[in-house]
């Protein structure tokens, strides 16, 4: 179809064709028109060198917000007396007094105010910074020989990086993550997503991602800077409800975005004065047009660290978070035709935002989805109306948990028995449920697989089972117990095994191996980014690095952790922070590459911290829960096949 076409397909529906869903009937063709402008605002005078706004305002949807909170009991009345006075709180405080985050320069609020200084800053900043790299690459160089002479056999770690180098690392990312914090009224929101200077196509990477602020959430709530946070959950919130539209089409309205911009606008009728305005993306302008399915999902897990962090659960409490609660568990939890518990997605809808062939049942997303499924079950205040709601959440909870271990798993032993499957077999008790013709079993996997160690594999779905492993799926399986004890120990086993192909010169592998040859074609549409051994196709990202930490930390092998951040510090700092690694063994820069990219630095930085002090690690695991044990072992799915015990429930 030609864009004439469908632009002028577009118009009649735009006319003709009624929005569907609960929509409908609320938003008029003036909403729709406005669909990307801003529910909330922040005007302040277009002279005004210092941030002295005069106001802020809260345009909320009243009749989609009304709607939205009818059906789950809460009345509009009670959601307007919550949650108005605290929307206010975007008063206009000065960003030094509000946050107890100091940016030591102006930076921060250049970015905000003025986007189109902002690369004026980014350059003022590589300048310094150029100059302290030469140094610190001379320091990085003879520690590399330190390191290189040190015992790095598993377990005994020696202490090879002077302090003073280490802390200059870490100092040196402190302060980069600092310059990347995002105003929004002077306060801070959030943090963008790279600051690159040597790159003149920013795309996207000047806003705050949801996925990428949560390392950089994490090591301010570990340090105890506790605004940035909440700042961040309660304006996301705001965007959750906001009408979304991509060709007439709305997604649903539980969906978070996976991504914001703040922008300065002239303000309407006042040449003086120009607003701050949230701008969200929920998929409609990003490459590919994916929905961002993690997004709410780690909104929720964030939410609970930041209660568990800083005591403070006023928030988590608050009607209005109850209710954005509600709404991701609603969208989760929808009835559909599915006949799996875990959720079904299209492509690119986490980390791994484009083509990847990773559509279905990703092992990344099922292992967010137990987890917010955990943190919300922890969170949620009992009340009349929400009863439906956390049964239906109890219910996959024990599914979810059950076909993860279950089908998703693999060792040597599972392995052998996949070789033997027989296929075809039409019953209720067939073993090879899912038809799994032998043959896709690759000779890699054949040769790859150790002998102690195991691992999820990345998808199931009929007659398929992608038998790469995914690193981020496996390791927050491991962090929220969604893996067995055994099966988690077995991860981190195969972790060291396979150490020269996961971590090699630089961690973590996103996925191993890489897609190569005509699969690669196949399967990514010969995508250019994603070349073997790159980005999302097995290249290494040093965010990454957080995951792995928590994961060891749980399991008390923490000395696993601390041997990858040992080597990213070799050179993470003088290779500028990039976003990802490119090569089998991960030598290389990535070509497209952002430099100082944010969730490096924070990931760097988390894992810093809870080597410190893996305490802390506590805020971000979710033990085995002992009812969920008792479920499983009371349903026992395994022992009691046939028609009549696949009747279980899900009421919304
Ligand atoms: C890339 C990554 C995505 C990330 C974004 C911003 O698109 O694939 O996961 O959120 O960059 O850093």
């Amino acid at each position: 179809m030609s864009l004439g076409t469908s632009k002028a397909v577009f118009q009649v529906l735009s006319r003709a064709v009624p929005q569907t869903g609960y929509n409908d009937s609320l938003v008029n063709s003036s909403d729709l028109a406005l669909h990307s402008q801003f529910r909330v605002k922040c005007i302040k005078k277009r002279s005004s060198r210092h941030r002295d706004l005069i106001e802020c305002s809260s345009m909320l949807q009243s009749r989609l917000i009304t709607q939205q909170f009818q059906w789950m009991g809460v009345s509009f009345h009670d959601y307007k007396t919550y949650s108005r006075p605290r929307l206010q709180t975007c008063k206009c405080q000065q960003a030094e007094s509000a946050s107890g985050i100091t940016t030591g320069d102006e930076n921060g609020s250049r970015l905000v105010n003025d986007g189109e200084t902002s690369n004026s800053v980014s350059n003022g900043m590589s300048a310094k910074h150029i100059l302290e790299f030469e140094d610190v690459e001379a320091q990085q160089l003879k520690q590399e020989k330190e390191v290189l002479s040190s015992n790095l056999t598993n377990g005994s770690i020696t202490d090879s990086f002077d302090t003073i180098g280490r802390n200059s690392i870490e100092e040196e990312a402190w302060d980069l993550l600092r310059e990347s914090v995002v105003y929004y009224c002077g306060n801070p929101i959030g943090t963008i997503a790279a600051k690159d200077p040597t790159s003149s196509n920013v795309l996207n990477y000047d806003q705050v991602f949801i996925r990428d602020f949560i390392p950089s959430g994490i090591a301010f709530l570990l340090k105890g800077e506790y605004d940035i946070v909440r700042n961040f959950i309660l304006y996301t919130l705001q965007l959750q409800s906001w009408e979304k539209t991509m060709d007439c089409h709305s997604p649903g309205q539980g969906l978070m975005p996976a991504s914001f911009k703040v922008r300065t606008v002239p303000l309407d009728g006042d040449d003086s004065a120009t607003e701050e305005v949230l701008d969200p993306d929920f998929g409609e302008a990003a490459i590919g047009r994916v929905a961002p399915v993690d997004s709410g999902l780690w909104w929720i897990i964030l939410l609970r660290a930041y209660g568990k962090c800083s005591g403070d659960l006023s928030v988590q409490e608050r009607v209005d978070v109850q209710t954005g609660i509600k709404m991701i568990l609603k969208l989760c939890l929808a009835d559909g035709f599915d006949m799996f518990p875990t959720l079904l997605v299209t492509d690119g809808s986490c980390m791994i935002d484009r083509r990847m062939g990773i559509h279905g049942h990703p092992l990344e997303i099922q292992a967010l989805f137990y987890s917010a499924l955990l943190c919300a079950r922890e969170m949620l205040t009992p009340e009349d109306g929400s009863a439906d709601l956390i049964r239906a959440l109890n219910n996959r909870l024990v599914a979810l948990s059950f076909h993860i271990r279950e089908y998703y798993w693999i060792d040597m032993k599972k392995l052998n028995e996949i070789y033997r499957y027989k296929t075809e077999e039409y019953s209720y008790d067939a073993v090879n449920k899912f038809n799994i013709y032998p043959d896709q079993i690759s000779p890699w996997l054949v040769e790859w697989m150790p002998n102690k160690g195991g691992y999820l594999i990345g998808n199931l779905q009929p007659a398929h089972m992608d038998f790469r492993f995914f690193s981020l799926g496996n390791l927050w399986s491991v962090v929220n117990s969604l893996a067995t004890e055994e099966q988690s120990h077995a991860i981190l086993d195969l972790i060291e095994a396979k150490w020269s192909d996961l971590v090699a010169e630089m961690p973590f592998k996103i996925c191993y191996p890489a897609l190569d040859g005509q699969e690669w074609q196949i399967i990514t549409g010969s995508d250019p980014k994603n070349t073997p051994w790159s980005y999302h196709n097995a290249g290494s990202w040093p965010t990454l690095l957080w995951q792995l930490t928590v994961a060891c930390i749980k399991m008390k092998r923490t000395h696993i952790a601390a041997k990858a951040v040992e080597i990213a510090e070799r050179r993470i700092l003088r290779d500028r922070w990039p976003e990802y690694y490119d090569t089998k063994r991960s030598r290389f820069v990535g070509k497209q590459s952002r430099l100082y990219q944010t969730w490096s630095i924070a990931g760097y930085l988390v894992a810093k911290l809870l080597l410190a002090d893996p305490s802390k690690a506590n805020t971000l695991i979710t033990e085995e829960d002992s009812e969920l044990v008792n479920a499983l072992i009371s349903a026992n799915p395994r022992g009691k096949r046939g028609r009549k015990n696949l009747r279980q429930t899900y009421i919304v």
